[in-house]
C-alpha cells in the first residue's frame, strides 16, 4: 500500500459561518514529486480570512475550492524529496500546498526559507503574505504623513498590527479597534498603539463614533479597512478631507451581514467619499508580489531587531484546523493564526 498524508477537504459550502460539517479529514495516498516537482513534509500551515470566500461557490478574484477539494493554505516545511535541482532533501520551502500534512508543488511555485534567520512560521506571518499586505497597503494606498492618524481593527492581528507599527514608526498617532479587553491592552502595551477600543463593548456604530472621536481629536487621515460593519460605520463621518480608505478586508461582512454590522447604507458611505474628497482603494496582495522582495528587505531586519513585533497563537494538529479557523473568523485568534502539523 502506497504512504499516506492527511488533509482537510471542502465537504460541503456553508451558509452564514462555517461550520464542523463543512470539512472532512482525509487519508490519501503521498503523491511523487514528477519531474521539477518538490515534495514536501509539512510542519506549519496558516489559517488566514480568505479562506472563507473559497469555500463559497461565487465569482471573485480567485476561484472558489471544489467541493472535495483540498482547502487552500499557504504552509511551510521540509523537503523530503526533489525533482529540481533548486531544492535538496533538508531545504525548508514556503508554498501554497493547502490543509494537508503533505504537499508537492512545481519548483518555480516555492520559495525557498533558511531556518537560520528566524523561525519558520514567519513565512505565514509577520514576514509572509499578511504582514507584506498590511506593509503594501499602508504605504502604497494610505501614504502616511508623520502628525496624521490612522485607525485600523483587528489592530492585533498580523496585518492590523504590521500597519499600526509601521505607522506610529512614520510619526502618526495610531489608534487600533480590536475585540476584547485582553487584545486592546495587546495592542497598546506590545504594539504601540496610542489608544485602543473594544468594539464588543459598543452596541452600535453611534455610541463607538463617540469614543472614537475623542480618541481621534483632529479627525482621522486614514482608516485601514479590515472589518467593514460596524466600525466603517462609525469611522467614515470622522474622516478627515483627503483622508484615504485602503480597504484590504471586511471581515464582519464574509458570512453575510448581521445585526449593529448591517446597519451601514450606501448613501451614507456614498456622500462622505463625495464631500469629504476620500481616496478609497481596493487591493488584493497576489498582484503585487513584485514587491515582496522590497518588503523583505526592509521590514525583515526590522522583525530580527525586534523594531517590529509579532505573536502568533499556534493550534496544535490538522485535525484541530478547522476549529481554529471557525474561531478566528469571531475573533478566537490572538496574533496570527497558524496550524502545527507535527
Ligand atoms: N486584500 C488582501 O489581499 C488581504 C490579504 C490579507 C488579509 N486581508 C484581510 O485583512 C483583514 C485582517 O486579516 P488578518 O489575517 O490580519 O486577520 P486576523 O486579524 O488574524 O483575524 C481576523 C480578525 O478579525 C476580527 N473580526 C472578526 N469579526 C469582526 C467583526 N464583526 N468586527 C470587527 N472585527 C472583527 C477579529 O479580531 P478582533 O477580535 O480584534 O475583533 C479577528 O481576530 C481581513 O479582513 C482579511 O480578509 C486582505
Amino acid at each position: 500500500m502506497s504512504q499516506q498524508m492527511q488533509r482537510i477537504a471542502l465537504a460541503s459550502r456553508p451558509t452564514g459561518a462555517p461550520v464542523a460539517e463543512n470539512f472532512s479529514f482525509e487519508s490519501v495516498a503521498i503523491p511523487i514529486a514528477k519531474d521539477g516537482e518538490v515534495l514536501v513534509k509539512l510542519h506549519y500551515m496558516s489559517l488566514d480570512p480568505y479562506m472563507r470566500g473559497r469555500m463559497d461557490d461565487a465569482k471573485s478574484y480567485a476561484a472558489p475550492v471544489a467541493i472535495g477539494g483540498t482547502m487552500e493554505a499557504g504552509a511551510v516545511g521540509e523537503v523530503i524529496s526533489s525533482n529540481s535541482p533548486d531544492f535538496q532533501p533538508g531545504d525548508f520551502a514556503f508554498g501554497m500546498f493547502g490543509w494537508a500534512s503533505h504537499g508537492c508543488l512545481p519548483a518555480n511555485q516555492l520559495q525557498k526559507l533558511d531556518p537560520n534567520h528566524g523561525p519558520i512560521t514567519t513565512a505565514l506571518g509577520v514576514l509572509g503574505m499578511p504582514g507584506f499586505t498590511g506593509w503594501h497597503g499602508l504605504n502604497t494606498y494610505g501614504k502616511p504623513k508623520a502628525g496624521e492618524t490612522l485607525v485600523v481593527a483587528a489592530a492585533t492581528g498580523p496585518v492590523g498590527s504590521m500597519v499600526g507599527q509601521l505607522a506610529k514608526q512614520a510619526g502618526l498617532r495610531t489608534v487600533g479597534i480590536a475585540g476584547g479587553a485582553e487584545k486592546c491592552a495587546l495592542a497598546t502595551e506590545k504594539f504601540g498603539f496610542d489608544i485602543c477600543l473594544d468594539h464588543r463593548a459598543y452596541a452600535d456604530a453611534n455610541s463607538l463614533r463617540k469614543d472614537l472621536a475623542v480618541a481621534c481629536p483632529d479627525g482621522i487621515d486614514i482608516y485601514f479597512e479590515n472589518v467593514a460593519g460596524k466600525v466603517l460605520e462609525a469611522v467614515i463621518p470622522l474622516m478627515n478631507p483627503h483622508g484615504r480608505i485602503p480597504v484590504c478586508g471586511m471581515i464582519s461582512w464574509y458570512g453575510g451581514a448581521q445585526g449593529a454590522d448591517a446597519t451601514l447604507t450606501a448613501p451614507m458611505i456614498w456622500r462622505n467619499i463625495l464631500v469629504k474628497f476620500l481616496s478609497v482603494n481596493g487591493f488584493i496582495i497576489m498582484n503585487h508580489f513584485d514587491q515582496y522582495p522590497e518588503f523583505l528587505k526592509q521590514v525583515g531586519p526590522m522583525v530580527a531587531k525586534g523594531e517590529v513585533q509579532y505573536i502568533e497563537d499556534i493550534a496544535e494538529g490538522l485535525e484541530n484546523a478547522p476549529a481554529a479557523f471557525m474561531a478566528m473568523l469571531k475573533g478566537g485568534n490572538m496574533g496570527k493564526q497558524i496550524v502545527k502539523l507535527i
